[in-house]
Protein backbone atom coordinates (compact mmCIF):
# COMPACT_ATOMS: atom_id res chain seq x y z
CA UNK A 1 0.00 0.00 0.00
CA UNK A 2 1.41 3.45 -0.68
CA UNK A 3 1.89 5.57 2.20
CA UNK A 4 -0.37 8.66 1.97
CA UNK A 5 -0.69 11.12 4.67
CA UNK A 6 -4.04 9.05 5.87
CA UNK A 7 -2.08 5.37 6.58
CA UNK A 8 1.41 7.01 6.87
CA UNK A 9 1.25 5.56 10.98
CA UNK A 10 -0.74 2.63 10.20
CA UNK A 11 1.99 -0.25 10.29
CA UNK A 12 1.79 -3.00 7.30
CA UNK A 13 2.09 -5.82 9.57
CA UNK A 14 -1.66 -4.63 10.69
CA UNK A 15 -0.48 -5.43 14.44
CA UNK A 16 -2.86 -3.56 16.40
CA UNK A 17 -0.52 -2.74 19.09
CA UNK A 18 0.91 -0.40 16.49
CA UNK A 19 -1.96 1.45 16.20
CA UNK A 20 -2.21 1.91 19.80
CA UNK A 21 1.48 3.74 20.04
CA UNK A 22 -0.12 5.88 17.01
CA UNK A 23 -2.82 7.21 19.14
CA UNK A 24 -0.12 7.69 21.85
CA UNK A 25 1.73 9.63 19.61
CA UNK A 26 -1.29 11.38 18.18
CA UNK A 27 -2.21 12.22 21.29
CA UNK A 28 0.98 14.53 21.88
CA UNK A 29 1.26 15.71 18.28
CA UNK A 30 3.88 13.94 17.72
CA UNK A 31 6.33 15.93 19.39
CA UNK A 32 9.45 14.84 19.55
CA UNK A 33 8.99 15.74 24.00
CA UNK A 34 6.99 12.89 24.25
CA UNK A 35 9.64 10.12 23.11
CA UNK A 36 10.15 9.08 26.67
CA UNK A 37 6.61 8.56 27.22
CA UNK A 38 6.20 6.79 23.96
CA UNK A 39 9.11 4.45 24.56
CA UNK A 40 7.59 3.59 27.67
CA UNK A 41 4.20 2.57 26.14
CA UNK A 42 5.66 0.93 23.66
CA UNK A 43 7.67 -1.18 26.16
CA UNK A 44 4.66 -1.98 27.98
CA UNK A 45 2.70 -2.82 24.64
CA UNK A 46 5.59 -4.64 23.11
CA UNK A 47 7.65 -5.97 26.38
CA UNK A 48 10.65 -4.50 24.46
CA UNK A 49 11.87 -2.03 21.78
CA UNK A 50 12.83 -3.80 18.56
CA UNK A 51 14.67 -2.27 15.69
CA UNK A 52 11.41 -2.06 13.57
CA UNK A 53 9.83 -0.60 16.79
CA UNK A 54 12.41 2.46 17.51
CA UNK A 55 12.20 2.78 13.43
CA UNK A 56 8.34 3.40 13.53
CA UNK A 57 8.75 5.79 16.06
CA UNK A 58 11.45 7.91 14.89
CA UNK A 59 9.76 8.09 11.86
CA UNK A 60 6.48 8.88 13.21
CA UNK A 61 7.83 11.51 15.52
CA UNK A 62 10.45 12.43 12.52
CA UNK A 63 13.40 11.69 15.09
CA UNK A 64 16.87 11.21 13.28
CA UNK A 65 16.53 7.24 14.38
CA UNK A 66 20.35 7.74 15.97
CA UNK A 67 18.30 10.17 18.61
CA UNK A 68 15.85 7.24 19.30
CA UNK A 69 18.25 4.52 20.15
CA UNK A 70 20.20 6.78 21.82
CA UNK A 71 17.52 7.47 23.99
CA UNK A 72 16.40 4.48 24.38
CA UNK A 73 19.85 2.88 25.50
CA UNK A 74 20.67 5.56 27.51
CA UNK A 75 17.92 4.64 30.02
CA UNK A 76 18.03 0.96 31.93
CA UNK A 77 14.57 1.03 32.24
CA UNK A 78 14.46 0.12 28.69
CA UNK A 79 15.01 -3.41 27.31
CA UNK A 80 16.27 -3.68 23.80
CA UNK A 81 15.52 -6.88 21.70
CA UNK A 82 16.45 -9.90 23.73
CA UNK A 83 19.23 -11.91 23.28
CA UNK A 84 17.26 -15.37 22.60
CA UNK A 85 16.94 -16.65 18.89
CA UNK A 86 13.40 -17.43 19.73
CA UNK A 87 10.59 -15.29 22.08
CA UNK A 88 7.58 -16.12 23.88
CA UNK A 89 5.83 -12.95 25.38
CA UNK A 90 2.65 -13.83 27.79
CA UNK A 91 0.40 -11.12 28.39
CA UNK A 92 -0.32 -10.27 31.86
CA UNK A 93 -2.78 -7.47 31.25
CA UNK A 94 -6.40 -7.52 32.97
CA UNK A 95 -8.79 -9.76 30.27
CA UNK A 96 -5.74 -12.35 30.04
CA UNK A 97 -4.85 -12.75 34.36
CA UNK A 98 -8.51 -13.06 34.70
CA UNK A 99 -8.26 -15.93 31.91
CA UNK A 100 -5.25 -17.76 33.51
CA UNK A 101 -2.39 -16.08 32.24
CA UNK A 102 -0.22 -16.67 35.42
CA UNK A 103 -0.86 -20.35 34.67
CA UNK A 104 0.93 -20.05 31.24
CA UNK A 105 3.53 -18.20 32.67
CA UNK A 106 4.44 -20.89 35.70
CA UNK A 107 4.40 -23.28 33.17
CA UNK A 108 7.00 -22.00 30.70
CA UNK A 109 8.91 -20.99 33.65
CA UNK A 110 9.28 -24.73 34.70
CA UNK A 111 9.04 -26.30 31.24
CA UNK A 112 12.12 -23.64 30.33
CA UNK A 113 13.53 -23.15 33.86
CA UNK A 114 13.43 -19.93 33.28
CA UNK A 115 12.46 -16.53 34.90
CA UNK A 116 9.85 -14.07 33.15
CA UNK A 117 12.87 -11.46 31.21
CA UNK A 118 15.38 -14.11 31.13
CA UNK A 119 17.00 -15.91 28.06
CA UNK A 120 17.80 -20.09 28.43
CA UNK A 121 22.10 -20.55 28.66
CA UNK A 122 21.65 -21.57 25.63
CA UNK A 123 20.49 -18.06 24.13
CA UNK A 124 17.42 -20.05 22.41
CA UNK A 125 14.34 -18.46 24.00
CA UNK A 126 13.64 -15.71 25.67
CA UNK A 127 10.59 -15.37 27.99
CA UNK A 128 8.72 -12.14 28.20
CA UNK A 129 5.59 -10.20 29.91
CA UNK A 130 3.28 -7.61 28.55
CA UNK A 131 0.54 -5.33 29.75
CA UNK A 132 -1.52 -5.94 26.97
CA UNK A 133 -0.94 -7.29 23.33
CA UNK A 134 -4.22 -5.40 22.50
CA UNK A 135 -5.75 -8.81 21.62
CA UNK A 136 -7.84 -9.41 24.68
CA UNK A 137 -10.38 -10.75 22.97
CA UNK A 138 -8.84 -13.72 22.40
CA UNK A 139 -7.41 -13.84 25.90
CA UNK A 140 -5.34 -15.58 27.61
CA UNK A 141 -2.62 -14.60 24.52
CA UNK A 142 0.80 -14.63 23.76
CA UNK A 143 3.05 -13.92 21.21
CA UNK A 144 5.34 -16.36 19.54
CA UNK A 145 8.56 -15.09 17.70
CA UNK A 146 6.25 -12.42 16.49
CA UNK A 147 2.91 -14.10 16.11
CA UNK A 148 -0.50 -13.78 18.44
CA UNK A 149 -1.90 -16.54 19.59
CA UNK A 150 -5.31 -16.93 21.73
CA UNK A 151 -7.32 -18.57 23.93
CA UNK A 152 -4.52 -20.39 24.92
CA UNK A 153 -3.56 -23.37 27.89
CA UNK A 154 -0.17 -24.71 29.07
CA UNK A 155 -0.09 -27.73 26.89
CA UNK A 156 -0.98 -25.70 23.62
CA UNK A 157 1.19 -22.34 24.84
CA UNK A 158 4.25 -25.26 25.39
CA UNK A 159 3.46 -26.81 22.06
CA UNK A 160 3.57 -23.82 20.05
CA UNK A 161 7.00 -22.69 21.50
CA UNK A 162 8.39 -26.28 21.22
CA UNK A 163 7.24 -26.00 17.37
CA UNK A 164 9.19 -22.48 17.03
CA UNK A 165 12.42 -24.11 19.18
CA UNK A 166 12.51 -27.11 16.95
CA UNK A 167 11.14 -25.83 13.53
CA UNK A 168 12.51 -22.66 13.66
CA UNK A 169 9.46 -20.52 13.11
S1 LIG B 1 -5.06 -8.10 28.36
FE1 LIG B 1 -4.03 -9.57 27.18
S2 LIG B 1 -4.38 -8.91 25.20
FE2 LIG B 1 -5.29 -7.38 26.37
Amino acid sequence: MPITKENSNIHPSGDKRFQMLSATMKRHQYAPDALIEVLHQAQELFSYLEDDLLLYIAHSLKLPPSSVYGVATFYNFFSLKPKGVHTCVVCMGTACYVKGSTNLLTSLEQQYQLQAGKTTFDNQLSLLTARCLGACGIAPAVVVDGSIEGHQTAESVIHRVEESLHHGS
